[in-house]
Parts: structure tokens; sequence; C-alpha cells
């Protein structure tokens, strides 16, 4: 018996057709298609309820899941498939099957598998019947009109074939010299997957194979461009070294070829070169970049004017030589994220993106400093001056937390003063920046780099410090609390030189009350300061808007 779970579900039986309208109530084709990729495994009714109902179950599910299953039972035998596949089981399913199946998903899985191997084993005639029966299989639908995170799933690993196939069928068109289809079959590939090197490999050998050198260069330079723009990657060594015996440049020689630059994005990208210098010749086109405005760690801020507008704006990057590069996907997420932030007291995002091989976007310039400065003068902030300060920030707070984004370094450095309005920059880096560190300490990289941007120890909540996981929007309201503590005080709780005795100091001790040390601050404020930084999230105002209501 075969069963077909693509374009339709479908079972063949020996002289007998039965297509997917015959299984008629609801969820029926999703529980037949589940159980005949599970066959011969009990199967628990919870794990169908998850199937069926992946949000929230039913909860009556065990209830429901009977009926289903009485009533599949019920129509394999009027579909006269009883005979070959037997439902067991009440509380924990079997399907069990008395003849042969051939399953068309499973049988995808073995062709790539067997077409792969006939191609490492240098025998690509016996990769060309696999490889077609894999790709015939894995491009058709799986189960159209279901759907849910299981259906998805098996979409997914049928697309994985699909890719893998097609980079077979390049492979095996490519040694019968049928270069056209060569051409469009790892065309196809890069379609669906466009950082698969192998991919791009083929369709470099495919147009040097058909003597046209530009193709070829124009295809290695297209997988750089993606490589870069997607991954932050060059490419690997293997690329290039089919890329230059494609095109019969000897190694030696292109390495010797100094001052004579390609435009490939490999060649963009020197790490041991000065950011700023890099930046400034990739950028040159739209920006000039004029000076540096600081920054540290995995990340660097110019100042630059954007030729097109004239206008100045701020140019933040991740440099590139460090634990950021692996993290520029998940950076341009996060960034994806963050522009969705306007409103009057967030620093906008203008632009984002990655030009070789380094991240970055940009913002306006804010001319007036940071809280910085004003913090190291010598006079107190006027109260009337802080609360209008916190005011702001607890806008902006009370609007990304609305958007369910976590600034996480709320610190002076990070508030900026825009004529009489303070308004706060970096919202949801902290974050990117925080899983290249993360990134880096997997891949063993250099913990001096980790160490450098490891946040800032004055500012962090107790529970960012232990890196428990569970950070809320509460961490920013911890955050705020030492700022505000800061504005009024003139210094942070906990200064220590040490970081270690900083950690401590905000697991551990409890801060001066804010009016021991400023006796003009009001009593509401000053409670508002302590309770916002209050060890345990649970004791602090529990939103943001709380704050408000204080200081607006
Ligand atoms: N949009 C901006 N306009 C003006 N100055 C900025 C802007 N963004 C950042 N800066 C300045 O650049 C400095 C470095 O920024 P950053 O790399 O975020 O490091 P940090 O916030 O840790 O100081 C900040 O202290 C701030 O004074
Ligand atoms: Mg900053």
């Amino acid at each position: 018996m075969r069963v077909y779970l693509t374009g339709g579900l479908r079972v063949e039986g020996e002289g007998s057709l039965v297509r997917q309208g015959s299984f008629s109530f609801p969820l029926a084709t999703l529980a037949f298609a589940y159980f005949i990729c599970e066959r011969s495994r009990p199967v628990p009714a919870a794990e169908l309820a998850r199937v069926f109902w992946p949000d929230e179950s039913p909860p009556d599910a065990a209830v429901a899941i009977q009926g289903i299953t009485q009533k599949l039972r019920r129509t394999l035998v009027r579909l006269g498939l009883a005979s070959d596949l037997r439902l067991s089981g009440t509380d924990i399913y079997e399907l069990e099957c008395t003849s042969d199946l051939w399953v068309d998903v499973e049988a995808a899985a073995d062709a790539i598998h067997d077409a792969e191997g006939e191609l490492r084993a240098g025998r690509p005639a016996g990769a060309f019947g696999p490889s077609a029966i894999a790709h015939h299989i894995a491009r058709r639908p799986f189960l159209p009109g279901e759907c849910g995170p299981w259906v998805d799933s098996q979409r997914d690993r049928l697309r994985g074939i699909l890719v893998r196939a097609l980079q077979c069928r390049g492979e095996v068109y490519l040694w019968n010299r049928e270069i056209p289809l060569a051409v469009e079959a790892a065309k196809e590939a890069i379609a669906l997957e466009p950082f698969r090197e192998t991919a791009h490999q083929t369709l470099i050998r495919a147009h040097a194979a058909l003597g046209n050198a530009a193709e070829a260069k124009r295809a290695f330079t297209r997988c750089c461009e993606l490589l870069a723009s997607g991954l932050a990657m060059s490419p690997s060594s293997e690329t290039q070294r089919v890329y230059r015996s494609a095109l019969g440049i000897d190694h030696r020689s292109a390495h010797g070829r100094r001052g004579r630059r390609s435009a490939v994005a490999t060649d963009d990208r020197r790490p041991g070169a000065d950011l700023k210098t890099e930046l400034r010749r990739l950028l040159r086109e739209s920006y000039d970049i004029e000076r540096e405005l600081g920054g540290g760690g995995l990340s660097r801020v110019f100042l630059a004017v954007e030729r097109a507008l004239g206008r100045q704006v701020v140019i933040k990057t991740l440099a590139p030589d460090s634990a950021a590069m692996l993290s520029a996907e998940r950076f341009a997420r996060e960034v994806r994220l963050v522009a969705n932030l306007q409103q009057a007291n967030i620093v906008p995002l203008l632009s984002a993106a990655v030009v070789g091989g380094i991240p970055y976007y940009t913002m306006p310039f804010v001319s007036g400093a940071s809280l910085r400065p004003l913090l190291s003068e010598d006079a107190p902030v006027p109260i009337s001056r802080v609360i209008s300060i916190l005011r702001d920030v607890g806008r902006a707070l009370a609007f990304a937390h609305e958007h369910g984004i976590v600034h996480r370094d709320i610190k002076p450095e990070n508030i900026l003063i825009s004529g009489a309005t303070a308004v706060v920059t970096d919202f949801g880096i902290a974050k990117a920046i925080e899983r290249a560190q993360s990134t880096a300490v997997e891949t063993r990289m250099s913990l001096t780099a980790v160490n450098a941007c490891i946040g800032t120890p004055a500012y962090m909540a107790p529970e960012q410090i232990a890196a428990d996981g569970a950070i809320d929007h509460r961490a920013d309201i911890y955050s705020y609390g030492i700022v505000a503590y800061e504005l009024l005080t003139g210094r942070p709780p906990f200064g220590d030189p040490s970081v270690q005795a900083v950690f401590a100091a905000h697991l551990l001790e409890r801060p001066r009350d804010v009016r021991c040390i400023r006796t003009d601050t009001p009593p509401a404020l000053s409670d508002l300061v302590m309770r916002c930084v209050e060890k345990d999230p649970t004791l602090r105002p529990q939103t943001i808007e709380e704050v408000l209501s204080v200081v607006a």
C-alpha cells in the first residue's frame, strides 16, 4: 500500500484509491497522517492533543481524542483500509500495518540519502534516479490545507530535502553536460536557501563550464553579498577555491596582486583594518564620517553627515572582528524590533544595514550631551529638572514596555538631552550585544572581548547580574531607580571601583535612603526611588505607569 502525504492525502491499495476528501470529519486528515508517520509506536493521547490543538487543548481533550480515533477506525473500515491498517488503544494509541507500507515523505528522505551517497562515491549517474524521486516528492505541498507546528515541521523537512535534491540534480546535470539545466537547478536551490554555499559552487562551476567567466564572477560576487548581508560571513575557503579553479586563477598570483582590488565582498573585509577607516571607505558614497563619539567593547559610535540629505547622523556599529560577527542576523532582527519604537522620548532608528560584514544602524544626532556631563557638574541637579528628566525617560520606557521591549541598559550615557527633552537611546541593542556575548562564550571567544562589553555594573538589576534568564521590564525599573538616585544625590548607590564589589552590593546591600543624602527630595519621590531599587522585582513598582503617576 502506498500513502501520499504531499499534494493532497492519497492512499493507493490494491485496486483501490482513497483521496483526502474521504477523511471527512474535522482533524481526520491530520490524525491519519500523524498516525502514519508515527506508525507502530505507541502514541499517548497527550501527544495527539499537542498536535491537534498546539495553542490550547480543550478541557475535554481526552474525550475528544477518543471520538476522533473512533471515527478514524470507522473510516478505515468504510474505505476498505482496515485489513491493512489497524488502530488500537484507548489512551495510548498505535497504528499497526499488516502489509508493507510505502510513504512518500519517507521515500523522499531515503532517495536523497541515496543520491548524495552516489555523488560522494563519485557515481553521478547513480544519483540521477534517486535525486529525481526526492525532487518530485519534496516539491509538492505537505497536507495542503492543514496547519500547525507539526505540519510546519514536516514542511520544513521537505523543504530541506528539496534543496538537497536540487543541489544533486545540479551536479548530475553538470556531469552530463546539460549546463543550462544545472544553472537552473542551482539557482532554484539558492533561491530556497541563499546561504547554501555548495549550491553557489555548483552555479559558479556551471557558468565556468559554459565558458562564461563574467557570469561565474557574478555568481561568486552574489554569493559573497548574500553571506555578508545575511550572516556577516565570507564564503568558505572551499567556495573561494572553486571560484579560483573555475576561472583558472592561480592561488598565489591572486594573492600577489595587491593594490588591484576586486569588487567582491571578501576583499572588502579586512578584520585587522581600523574600523573607522574601514567604515569611511565602505560608506563613502552615502556618509561622510567625521569623528568617533565614543562607545567601546562591541559597539562603536561615529558622527557622520548623510550626503543625500545633508544632515548629521550617528552611525553605530558592532565591531566586525568580535563575537558580534556571529550574531549579525540576530542583531538585524533586534534592530527591526526597535525600528517600531517611534515615540517623542526615544531616539529613532533611521536605517540599518550590513556593509562589508559590519552591521550598523543610523540614528539622528542629538546635539545636547548625555546625562553624564550633567552629573559631573558640581551643583546638584535641581529637583524640578530631575522630575522632568525622569518623566521623559519614564514615557520612553512605558512606550517600549507596551511594545514588549525591555531596554536592559538604562544609564546616564543612554539618556541624551535634546533641547528641554530627555531622549533615550540604544533600545534593544543591549540584548543583541548580550546575545553576541553568549555566542562568544559558546564559541570560546577571547574573554577580554566578552568582558569588554559586559554592560554597566553600576546600573544593573540584581536579576541581570545573577543572569537567571528571567529578566523582564522590572529590570529597567531598577536601572531607572539607580539613575534617579544618582540624579538626586550625585552618585549611584553602589559605586565602588571594583566590579565584583558593585555586583555584590546590588545583590546584598540596601542603599542609603535618598533623603539622608539629599534632604530637599520630596518624600513621594524618594519613596519611589527606594522602591525602584528593591532587590526583589516583586517589591518594585510593577509597571512604569505606576512610576509615572509620581513624576508626571
Ligand atoms: N544619537 C546620538 N546623538 C548624540 N550622541 C550620541 C548618540 N548616540 C550615542 N551618543 C554618544 O556616544 C556615546 C557612546 O555611545 P555608546 O556606544 O552607546 O556607548 P555608551 O552608551 O555605553 O556610552 C554615548 O555616551 C553618547 O554620548
Ligand atoms: Mg549607548
